[in-house]
């Protein structure tokens, strides 16, 4: 049979990793963050200067750039980096190069390679839509803006990163803007994904109904 594939995706600050890394581990499968191969992208591109613009350097930096994921770690040029792509920064500047046809094209056999054995849970933006248009179980994960740029923001206090709640609203918004409007790989909800919204539920709840979806299949 083939590997199990479930893709969810979703606006920044739905929980979409929090639960796919939870139900990963009910079903003894991979979880594969795409969100923070575009961040690694971004923070390798943003440190060389490189503006989202300029298409020959661009072009050159992404052949170059070496960029691997273990089932822990994250590595750019060779250096553990999953903590300095979750910084303000880096949220404010991916979405720009990941509306970039070459950016995403740098990324796609890397995603794609890793469900090859073992299946996976991968969250993203473009999994039903593009990476996975195959994956057996497909979820659109929402919450309110309010909602999810609450969990941001406490997510943030908790690291000791200032930020103020308005701030994280404006942003977040700005951010599924630039995401759900680019012209590649927008994000969207699959034709046949299942919409789940988050407000009000705990992350029990949530993960529970998404394995209770993927047993259904099984
Ligand atoms: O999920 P996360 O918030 O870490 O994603 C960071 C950014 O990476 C998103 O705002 C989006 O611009 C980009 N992304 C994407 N496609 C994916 C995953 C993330 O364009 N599959």
């Amino acid at each position: 049979a083939q590997p199990l594939i479930v893709a969810i995706d979703g606006p920044a600050g739905a929980g979409k990793s929090t639960v796919a890394k939870l139900v990963a581990g009910s079903l003894g499968v991979p979880y594969l963050d795409t969100g923070a191969l575009y961040r690694a992208l971004a923070l390798f591109l943003d440190a060389r200067g490189i503006p989202p613009v300029e298409c020959d350097a661009l072009y050159s930096a992404l052949q170059e750039v070496s960029l691997e994921i273990t089932e822990k770690e994250i590595l750019l040029e060779g250096k553990n980096v999953g903590a300095e792509i979750r910084t303000p920064r880096i949220d404010t500047v991916v979405s720009a190069y990941a509306s970039l046809p070459m950016v995403r094209n740098r990324l796609l056999d890397l995603q794609r390679e890793q469900g090859k054995r073992k299946g996976l849970v991968a969250d993203g933006r473009d999994m039903a839509t593009v990476v996975f248009p195959d994956a057996r179980v497909k979820i659109f994960l929402t919450a309110s803006d309010e909602e999810r740029a609450r969990r941001r923001f406490l997510e943030l206090r908790e690291r000791k990163e200032n930020a103020r709640y308005e701030d994280v609203l404006e942003q977040i918004r700005e951010r599924d803007r630039a995401d759900s409007s680019r012209s590649t790989a927008p994000l969207r909800k699959a034709d046949d994904a299942v919409e789940l919204s988050t407000d009000g539920l705990t992350i029990g709840e949530v993960t529970g109904s998404v394995l209770a979806l993927v047993r259904e299949i099984l």
